[in-house]
């Protein structure tokens, strides 16, 4: 793996995203543990990106549990269907939120969350585990995030 992240401070989002994942893909090159990988590819994210949360919820049984992230502390377990992380799950897609408080059910780990991104990875046709990310601001996220992430969690696929 590589030992420091090289990050294109200057650049705009999309380019951001363009040096982060080809660096997603080294760091986790010839490393097999799941919590070792996630971890890094949440402090990844939240360096390159200086999101205000992001981080994994693993599905265990009938709910999603936390996993790696950077950020405030979080809601432990989620059910299916509950919640946008929950919606993510049962919908097997990726759900965008520019207004938290205009999703019926949101669940607000944090007040301080305006707006917020998931997406779902997948082992065997199922959603294995949901990348969650949080922003202070409103109508943060875009098709840029929505893109770049999905090529994230298909680096992520790989190892599941
Ligand atoms: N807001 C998420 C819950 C997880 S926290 O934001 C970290 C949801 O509605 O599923």
């Amino acid at each position: 793996m590589a030992e420091e992240l090289i990050i294109a401070t200057s650049a705009d989002k999309k380019e951001r995203y363009a040096t982060l994942i080809p660096q997603i893909e080294s760091l986790v090159e010839g490393e097999p543990d799941t919590v070792a990988n996630l971890s890094n590819i949440a402090a990844a994210l939240k360096q390159t990106m200086s999101f205000f949360w992001v981080g994994f919820y693993i599905v265990k049984n009938d709910q999603l549990v936390l996993g790696p992230f950077q950020g405030p502390i979080a809601c432990t377990r989620i059910n299916f269907g509950k919640g946008v992380c929950g919606a993510s799950w049962k919908e097997k897609k990726t759900i965008l939120v520019p207004n938290v408080d205009e999703f019926p059910g949101h669940i607000a780990c944090s007040s301080a969350s305006k707006s917020e991104i998931v997406l779902p990875a997948f082992r065997n046709g199922e959603v294995a585990l949901v990348l969650d990310v949080d922003s202070d601001v409103l109508n943060d996220f875009d098709e840029t995030d929505r893109e770049s992430l999905e090529k994230v969690m298909r680096i992520i696929e790989k190892l599941l």
